[in-house]
């Protein structure tokens, strides 16, 4: 058995450097890139090829060529865009989750990964602290399908016995690759702009505070959660990190920019932004497979710059 993984979305903000981290690890060739659209990066470093995430039978064939049994499944619409076109985000944020469990359910593949978000929670849902099970009332298309996606998840897992792994990412902060279509964008758009023009105007007020996390741990709580020995309880994991304002966001880049300017003009995704949590309890995680971060907001924010400079 050859034990390729295969990652799909691997052109995105999160699929790129998790397709390096695994390519470092496993090895170049038994990690293969597939996204709608081409990477310079991943297609230097090992196979690349180009898949449709909604198309059944070409994700089938990839997983056959390359004998796959481990598929992370990174290609989805985020937030902001699905809010544009609903229709269009619950066909790819779904009908791409649904093919591959199936897969998974007839033996094709062995180990799914599947990201959920926290755009589970709603306005409902406690904010502070926001527990591993709790009320989840979603208002945008995107945290819908990603509940919908959790459901199913647990599903597969409980009906057919499939090994389905899932974390509920807050807001992924890096500098390789950009996000798109995300709230949480303004947290890396922050530092570009920043740099580049020394001032920003934020989409959201000053003080809305949301759930954040550098990629490096994002990518480590990945590889750990798929590497652990999982009790049965949960499919998907909430996890921590660091949480803030724009305002002290802003205040950590003055530190090393103090001419860098600041100003606020909220638009439709202060809403969105508003009925997702402050801050996240991730005991579960802790407890069940020893999740813990490591870069705080200070260390993420020098390494934003320094990085992008
Ligand atoms: N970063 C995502 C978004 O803003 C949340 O998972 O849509």
């Amino acid at each position: 058995m050859n034990n390729c993984k295969l990652i799909i979305g691997a052109s995105g903000q999160i699929g790129t450097e998790l397709t390096v981290h695994l390519r470092q690890i496993y090895g170049n060739s038994s990690v293969i890139a597939s996204d709608i659209k081409e990477s310079e990066t991943l297609m230097k470093s090992g196979t690349f090829e180009l898949l449709d995430a909604t198309d059944k039978d070409a994700i089938r064939n990839i997983i056959e060529k390359y004998d796959i049994s481990e598929v992370y499944l990174m290609a989805a619409m985020l937030s902001v865009t699905a809010e544009k076109y609903p229709k269009k985000a619950w066909d790819l944020n779904m009908n791409s989750l649904l093919h591959i469990l199936e897969l998974a359910k007839d033996g094709v593949i062995k180990k799914v990964f599947w990201p959920s978000s926290i755009a589970v929670f709603g306005n409902s849902t406690p904010h502070v602290n926001t527990p591993q099970k709790t009320i989840m009332e979603p208002t945008t298309v995107y945290g819908i399908s990603k509940l919908a996606g959790e459901r199913w998840c647990a599903y597969y897992k409980s009906k057919y016995n499939v090994d389905v792994r899932s974390l509920r990412y807050p807001g992924i902060i890096s500098w390789k690759t950009k996000p798109g279509g995300g709230t949480t964008d303004y947290a890396v758009e922050i530092y570009h702009k920043a740099l580049s023009e020394g001032e920003y105007s934020c989409f959201l007020t000053e003080n809305t505070r949301l759930p954040m996390m550098y990629m490096d741990d994002a990518v480590a709580a990945t590889e750990n959660l798929m590497n652990a020995d999982l009790p049965d309880t949960y499919t998907s994991y909430n996890i921590a990190a660091i949480n803030f304002t724009p305002h002290e966001i802003a205040k950590s880049i003055q530190k090393h920019i103090p001419n860098f300017k600041i100003s606020y003009s909220p638009d439709f995704r202060q809403q969105i932004a508003e009925s997702w949590p402050e801050s996240i309890d991730d005991s579960q995680a802790k407890k069940d497979w020893n999740w813990q971060h490591k870069f705080s907001l200070e260390e993420m924010t020098i390494t934003m710059l320094n990085n992008l400079k």
